[in-house]
């Protein structure tokens, strides 16, 4: 059945009942504009659950101050309708007002894993992550909860807060959606110009050198970097913000790799007013 819940007492009562009948519950947190990343993690929730909720909630405290809370594409028909059709049994979409109520003052620190990287630039924005994604896990009570390898960061600080908190919930890991010229999916990709959006494909170009060259032997993790600036810069308009290889667990940065690493390497790049972030993993081989 497709049922579209807003309110925070209605989404109690049904997942409540679910729980009660055995059924397993699957949440694939959204702040919705939902691409076909987002609907590869509602079929992945179907794999693992009897009733899948999709939640769409464009999280306010996980907005810096001049960041784009007001102008986030909004149209909840069209998330509904999508997300249905992808075979999301529920939507949740509560209200700010509701999540946030006046007085509302208790919210979830990550710690250092959360103030790295994408926490550097965007101050305060694993707090609100966490926060919400604390709220709709006692909201659903899922059994697991699915999240986009594209937002690498947020995987690995979620990870963090249901070990540290103890929440019974199961992360699993979808992998990232491209278009075909590998720009990953993302609902901020609307924002960029028909120039922006070509040259956007310098993201997904720089990760691949970056594979080919540790590949070809290269451990010094600065020199990778360099020859991913320049590609991007060279080659776009975009402004570097970040580009970083670290430990895929701890976030924490390599200056040198040694064989057998399982790095992440990720980056931020602002196209005009829009910022991209992509990732991608890389196994060091043994030479
Ligand atoms: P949002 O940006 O809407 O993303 C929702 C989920 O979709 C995240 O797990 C994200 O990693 C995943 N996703 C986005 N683009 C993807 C792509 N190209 N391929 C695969 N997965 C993709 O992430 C958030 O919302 C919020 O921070 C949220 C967790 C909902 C908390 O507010």
């Amino acid at each position: 059945m497709s049922t579209l819940i807003q309110s925070i007492p209605q989404i109690q009562q049904v997942c409540g009942t679910l729980r009660r009948l055995g059924k397993r519950i699957a949440l694939v947190p959204t702040m919705g504009s939902l691409h076909d990343g987002h609907l590869t993690l509602i079929l992945k929730a179907k794999e693992h659950a009897d009733e899948v909720i999709t939640s769409v909630f464009v999280n306010p405290t996980q907005f810096g101050p001049g960041e784009d809370f007001e102008r986030y594409p909004r149209d909840l028909d069209r998330d509904c309708s999508l997300a249905f059709a992808a075979g999301s049994d529920m939507v949740f979409a509560p209200s700010t007002a509701e999540m946030y109520p006046d007085g509302c003052q208790t919210s979830v620190d990550v710690g250092s894993i959360g103030e790295v990287l994408e926490g550097k630039s965007r101050p305060g924005h694993f707090k609100g992550v966490a926060t919400v994604v604390a709220k709709l896990f006692h909201l659903t009570q899922p059994h697991v909860a699915v999240f986009g390898s594209k937002d690498a960061q947020q995987l690995a600080v979620l990870r963090v807060m249901v070990r540290d908190l103890n929440f019974d919930v199961g992360i699993i890991a979808a992998p990232i959606v491209r278009e075909a010229d590998g720009l990953a999916l993302s609902s901020r990709n609307v924002y960029l110009s028909a120039g922006q959006r070509m040259e956007a494909t310098t993201l997904y170009r720089s990760l691949r050198l970056a594979e080919t060259r540790v590949g070809e032997g290269i451990r010094d993790a600065r020199q990778v970097i360099r020859e991913m600036t320049a590609l991007i810069q060279e080659r776009s308009s975009g402004i570097v913000d970040y580009i970083s290889l670290a430990n895929e667990d701890t976030l924490q940065e390599y200056t040198m790799l040694t064989d057998g690493d399982r790095i992440l390497v990720s980056l931020a790049v602002r196209f005009g007013t829009t910022r991209l972030i992509d990732n991608c993993n890389i196994q060091v081989a043994d030479r």
